[in-house]
């Protein structure tokens, strides 16, 4: 049997549902649109578990736009790290400047507003607006998309722009006018813990006579991608040069992945490069003209690292010099124990990590 779904039965089941077993977390029952603006951007980033943590050490540093605004975005940097995709800790930097310009430090409240910060969507402004304003705006988010496929059986591609056009109305329609706030969290709740990508427990499902994909039972290959994008791989050799306990880095200033954290210096070829082709390059032979002794003393496993769109294959290249010259003089050189203070990305991370420097 399928019942056809009216929108005041789904959003009152889904409520119903979302009020017996949310959790607790805690950017909810809050209607600071600041706190609920960094909590979405972490969780684009990251799972609820891990993100709480980022989110309380977050808001603990940064409680109001203002002490964010105020702060060196070394140090915003600092708090996202191991979190990946670092532009958006620079959006959230930037869009509480904007917000101290424009609108005196106060978060704005109408839609329009909300969509012109810097790193906010359409999704996160309408996050903002039910869950802080209870605005009747939809979210679309991963969650929504599922469950929304499969409840009306719907094939169109997600990533394509009819699938878009197409959720976001059904999203909108379906979204309860008096209470969109608690229909918006309730609906993604649900995609979280009941309408899983993997292995959902139908069985055990308030909507299930209502699920078109149970019905045909296609729920597992429901929703479609026609994922068009393709993965780009880039080869990093990482240089960890040594010299009486102090090391060097960089900054990352080009429009590239990782803009703005610390790494060391860095040959980016097209295949991961061996002993002699390192001693022949020639970024490796102006790093250390005129040094006497460099010891290319071990070069680590290949390690992968994925990203959206790209997969970028490392190696570390641990280095013992004599002494140093006027190329790496235009590294900043760290001693071992004051590297942590700086922002860098996971990949560094795990290194550094363990090298225990
Ligand atoms: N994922 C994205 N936003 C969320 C929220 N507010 N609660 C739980 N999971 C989420």
């Amino acid at each position: 049997m399928n019942i056809l779904l009216n929108s005041t039965f789904f959003s009152n089941t889904l409520t119903a549902w979302y009020i017996d077993s949310k959790r607790d977390l805690p950017w909810r029952n809050i209607t600071d649109s600041y706190k609920i603006w960094i909590s979405e951007i972490i969780l684009q980033q990251t799972k609820v578990n891990q993100g709480m943590s980022y989110y309380l050490r977050f808001i603990e540093r940064f409680p109001s736009v203002k002490i964010l605004a105020q702060a060196d975005e070394d140090e915003v940097l600092k708090y996202w790290q191991g979190l990946g995709y670092y532009s958006r800790a620079r959006n959230l930097h930037k869009a509480s400047k904007q917000i101290m310009d424009d609108f005196g430090g106060f978060f704005p409240s109408k839609y329009q507003q909300i969509l012109k910060l810097a790193g906010v969507g359409e999704y996160t402004t309408a996050a903002i607006c039910s869950f802080a304003y209870n605005q009747p705006f939809a979210v679309v988010d991963g969650n929504v998309y599922r469950v929304l496929s499969r409840l009306f059986g719907i094939e169109t591609p997600i990533d394509s722009t009819a699938g878009k056009k197409e959720f976001a109305r059904l999203a909108q329609e379906l979204l309860s006018k008096t209470e969109p706030g608690l229909h918006n969290q309730a609906l993604m709740e649900f995609g979280a813990l009941q309408c899983v990508p993997v292995s959902p427990d139908c069985n055990n499902c308030c909507l299930q006579n209502s699920c078109k994909a149970f019905e045909l039972d296609i729920v597992t290959r429901l929703p479609v991608k026609s994922n068009k994008t393709k993965v780009q791989y880039r080869f990093f050799n990482y240089l960890f040069i040594e010299n009486q306990g102090y090391t060097f880095l960089q900054k990352r200033t080009s429009n590239d992945v990782w803009q703005h954290l610390y790494e060391f210096p860095l040959i980016e070829s097209d295949h991961l490069l061996r002993f002699p082709e390192l001693s022949e390059n020639e970024i490796f032979k102006q790093l250390f003209h005129t040094i006497s002794e460099v010891e290319i003393y071990k070069i680590s496993n290949p390690m992968k690292h994925i990203l959206t769109h790209r997969v970028i294959m490392a190696q570390f290249v641990s280095i013992k010099i004599s002494s140093e010259n006027d190329t790496l003089n235009n590294y900043i050189k760290v001693s071992f124990d004051k590297i942590e203070k700086y922002a860098v990305s996971r990949l560094m991370e795990l290194f550094i990590e363990r090298m225990e420097i």
